[in-house]
């Protein structure tokens, strides 16, 4: 498949790859040598035509960019068995309970595909399928001023620092606090959880109001299922690995 980098740019997208210049595919001005050269191959055919252009599309968004891409495929002076429209479906770490509009979209392909019936239009959803199936889990270890500084950290869960954002946590109160000394904690406040790591850019979340958070108790990051461990700075200055629990539904 080629992969190009069509010059669209969809409106409200998180990180756009298409649409100028980058290390992703081919320029559309490059695309008539490459199928020239595939016409003239022995040993390759062209199987279809890669797309890949942007993230953090809404439905709607994603769908007007599906049929750009599908309007220039079909402009192209060969047949294009496949075109694969690439991912980016929105994930809202402000708004976990704002899903992608999966009901809307598919149907909106169904439409496009009725244009095209001999090309196969493929999808590459990532983080909207997979982020809300991880969670991320750690103790505070101390609390002071409003700073919960946890066991963890951007070492093992770097999605926030990537994305600069607060990331979307509970926290589970722990009962047990066995040592002698009295247990620290916020009441009624805002809170940033620090990681442990020895750089101030270790920030899960800033600012957030908390009715009560105490060293000892359990915060879970939600929708920590992409991007999160594997795009890590993973055994950080030879810290830990977190453990991996995967649970049966
Ligand atoms: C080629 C390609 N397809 C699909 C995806 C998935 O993107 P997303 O997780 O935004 O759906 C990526 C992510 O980088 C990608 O590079």
């Amino acid at each position: 498949m080629l992969r190009v980098n069509l010059p669209f740019e969809p409106t409200g997208a998180v990180l756009a790859m298409g649409g100028k210049p980058s290390q992703f595919g081919l320029t559309v001005a490059d695309v008539p040598s490459a199928l020239a050269a595939l016409a003239q191959s022995r040993a390759l055919r062209l199987h279809g035509i890669h797309t890949h252009l942007a993230s953090g599309l809404a439905a709607p968004v994603a769908l007007t960019l599906a049929a750009d891409i599908l309007d220039w495929a079909m402009s192209l002076p060969v047949h294009v068995p496949e075109l694969t429209l690439g991912g980016g479906m929105a994930v809202d770490y402000g708004q976990p309970e704002q899903l992608f509009d999966w009901t809307l979209f598919g149907s909106g392909l169904d439409e496009l595909s009725k244009l095209a019936p001999d090309t196969i239009l493929r999808i590459e959803p990532g983080r909207a399928i997979s982020a809300y199936c991880g969670y991320y889990v750690t103790v505070v270890n101390d609390v002071k001023h409003n700073f919960a500084i946890l066991n963890g950290g951007t070492h093992q869960f770097r999605t926030p620092a990537a994305k600069s954002h607060s990331h979307p946590f509970q926290v589970v109160p722990v009962a047990e606090w066995p040592y002698p000394w009295p247990r620290p904690e916020l009441t009624n406040g805002h809170v940033t959880l620090a990681g442990q790591l020895c750089t101030p850019k270790d920030i899960l979340a800033a600012n957030v109001p908390v009715r009560r958070i105490s060293a000892g108790d359990l915060v879970v990051f939600i929708m920590a299922g992409a991007y999160g461990w594997n795009i890590s700075h993973q055994e950080f200055l030879m810290h830990r690995k977190p453990s991996f629990h995967y649970l049966k539904t």
